[in-house]
């Protein structure tokens, strides 16, 4: 009973940021992604009946818990898990790691779940998680228990983006995405922004549907600096940005004022997504090579969700 899942990373445009319930990890709005190809998470999980406990870290052993109460059994499991990029900076190991989790316990477990109830049980795991079992460009309806879960928008050759990921330190964040999320609710701006998702989701949408990249960049660079005004804002205030994030937003915008297109986007933590066209990327990929204080940049597109190898 053993299988092995592929997972990617999924980078919101319209991000989640705040819960309505923290249990069933209900999202306090909706929120709106891309699957990238190469950055991602590989997971073999295999129930094994001679283990007395499971080998795996505390956050997945409550999520094989959830797998052997839908599998009706009480077998452990052995996990290996391996992310292709740095954890916990900003580039969301836990979407990728809690989808390709979620994808090989089913599977291992002879559970053949659709989609949305693998979506569903990921979304348990960590939020965002959602967002990495369909493909491409992926909306996560709030809804309640039953209905929060995330569906393809947008197959993934609708539109061909690149994103390139910019990583400026390995340094691993000190307050975590789940530790965060709890004290949103401390902004005075947070039910600003609850508020005008819905009309944000609507507007991006058309702009995917009819390839307005320009209108796409402004609406997700906007979203991200709303989120990060609110993170700014919390009691106790998160600043997850360093010196070398702000240096790549200005030179993003530096650049598109002299009409190299690309916008940034940021999560909790340091390093940075550019999104770009694909005629632009090599030339974006030197500029960012060469600013201050960047150790990396992987050229990466819009990919398919989890996968089983
Ligand atoms: C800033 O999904 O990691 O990346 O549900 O508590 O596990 P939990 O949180 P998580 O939060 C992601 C926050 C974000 C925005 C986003 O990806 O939408």
């Amino acid at each position: 009973m053993k299988a092995t899942a592929f997972a990617p990373v999924n980078v919101a445009a319209i991000k989640y940021w705040g819960k309505a319930d923290a249990d069933l990890r209900l999202p306090a709005n909706s929120s709106l992604s891309v699957n990238l190809t190469n950055l991602g998470t590989t997971t073999t999980v295999e129930w094994d009946k001679n283990l007395t406990a499971d080998i795996a870290d505390n956050r997945m052993v409550e999520h094989l818990d959830r797998v052997r109460e839908i599998a009706k059994f009480n077998l452990k499991a052995r996990v290996e898990t391996k992310n292709n990029f740095p954890a916990s900076v900003g580039l969301s190991s836990s979407a990728s790691g809690m989808a390709a989790l979620t994808l090989a316990a089913t599977a291992a477990a002879n559970l053949k779940l659709k989609t949305k109830d693998l979506s569903r049980l990921a979304r348990l795991a960590s939020g965002s998680a959602c967002r990495s079992i369909p493909d491409g460009w992926v909306e996560w309806v709030k809804g309640n228990d039953k209905t929060s879960y995330s569906k393809t928008i947008f197959p993934t050759n609708h539109w061909d983006l690149r994103i390139l990921v910019v990583i400026l330190s390995q340094e691993k964040k000190k307050v975590s995405s789940t530790a965060g999320q709890k004290m949103a609710f401390t902004s005075p701006f947070y039910k600003a922004r609850v508020a005008a998702i819905p009309a944000k989701i609507t507007k991006i949408k058309q702009a995917i549907a009819k390839k307005n990249f320009s209108l796409l960049g402004q609406i997700m660079e906007e979203d991200c600096l709303n989120m990060h005004a609110v993170m700014l804002t919390q009691r106790p205030p998160l600043v997850y940005w360093l010196p070398e994030t702000v240096r790549v937003m200005q030179a993003v915008r530096q650049w598109r004022r002299q009409g190299l297109e690309s916008y940034f986007t940021v999560n909790t933590g340091q390093n940075v997504f550019v999104f770009c066209r694909p005629r632009d990327e090599v030339r974006l990929t030197a500029r960012l090579r060469r600013l201050e204080g960047v150790k990396e940049v992987r050229r990466d597109q819009i990919g398919s969700g989890a996968k089983l190898l």
